[in-house]
C-alpha cells in the first residue's frame, strides 16, 4: 500500500501537470513517503470508457486509490474543466475512495481565465468522493512551467507554492488527530445520510 497515490489525468505527453505531479512525487520520496502514480493515459482506454471494473489493470488501480493513505489528483484545464480522461478514471472509483484522506489538486492550463474551475468542477467531484481533507490546490500556467528540449523548468513562484503543498500534505498525513476527525466525520455523514 504506497502512502501516497498520485493520479496523472492528461491525455497527452509531454505534459506539464504531470510534470508538476514529478516534482511533489520526488519531493515525498525525499521525505521518505512511498509513492506510486496512476497515469490515466496507461490504463486500458476501452476498459475506461466503457467502465470495466473488470478489467486487471483498472482494477489494480482502483485497489491501489483505495488503499492509500493520501491522493494527489493533477489535471490540464479542457473546457473550462478537467480532462474528461481524468473523469473515466474517477468514475469507477468507489463512492467513498477517498474518504479518511488528505487530498491535494494540480491543474495546468492556459492561462488564468480558468482558474477557478478547480472549485467549481473538480472540488464537487473529489468530495462526491468522500473526500473532506481538501488542501490548497495548485495552479500553474504555461508561463510558469518552461518547456526546454523536452524537459520543463517551474519559474517564478511555483516552486515554492508546489513545495507549501507538499509539506501541507505531509502535515496531514503526520496529523493523527485531524486523521481522526476526517474518520470521525465521515461517520457522521454516513449517518445523516442514512436518516434521511
Ligand atoms: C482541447 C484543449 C482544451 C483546452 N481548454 C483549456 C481551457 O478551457 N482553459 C485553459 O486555461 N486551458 C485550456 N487548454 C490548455 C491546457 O490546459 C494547457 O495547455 C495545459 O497546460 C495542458 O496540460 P498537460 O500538458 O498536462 O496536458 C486546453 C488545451 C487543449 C488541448
Amino acid at each position: 500500500m504506497p502512502d501516497v497515490v498520485t493520479l496523472s489525468g492528461s491525455p497527452v505527453m509531454p505534459s506539464r501537470s504531470q510534470h508538476l505531479l514529478c516534482v511533489a512525487e520526488e519531493m515525498l520520496c525525499e521525505r521518505g513517503y512511498s509513492v506510486r502514480r496512476i497515469d490515466v493515459r496507461q490504463l486500458p482506454a476501452q476498459a475506461l470508457i466503457y467502465g470495466d471494473w473488470n478489467d486487471p489493470a483498472v482494477r489494480a488501480a482502483l485497489e491501489t486509490v483505495v488503499a492509500a493513505r493520501a491522493v494527489i489528483v493533477a489535471t490540464p484545464l479542457y473546457k473550462a474543466s478537467y480532462s474528461g480522461a481524468l473523469k473515466t478514471l474517477l468514475d469507477l472509483l468507489p463512492q467513498a475512495a477517498f474518504a479518511h484522506k488528505p487530498v491535494l489538486a494540480f491543474a495546468t492550463g492556459g492561462s488564468l481565465a480558468h482558474l477557478l474551475a478547480l472549485d467549481y468542477a473538480l472540488k464537487p467531484v473529489l468530495v462526491a468522493l468522500g473526500a473532506r481533507l481538501m488542501l490548497d490546490n495548485v495552479f500553474a500556467t504555461e508561463c510558469d512551467l518552461h518547456q526546454t528540449n523536452g524537459a520543463y523548468t517551474l519559474t517564478g513562484s511555483l516552486a515554492q507554492r508546489l513545495s507549501s503543498a507538499v509539506e501541507s500534505l505531509a502535515q496531514a498525513l503526520e496529523d493523527r488527530e485531524a486523521l481522526a476527525r476526517l474518520r470521525a466525520s465521515t461517520v457522521l455523514d454516513q449517518i445523516s445520510a442514512v436518516a434521511q
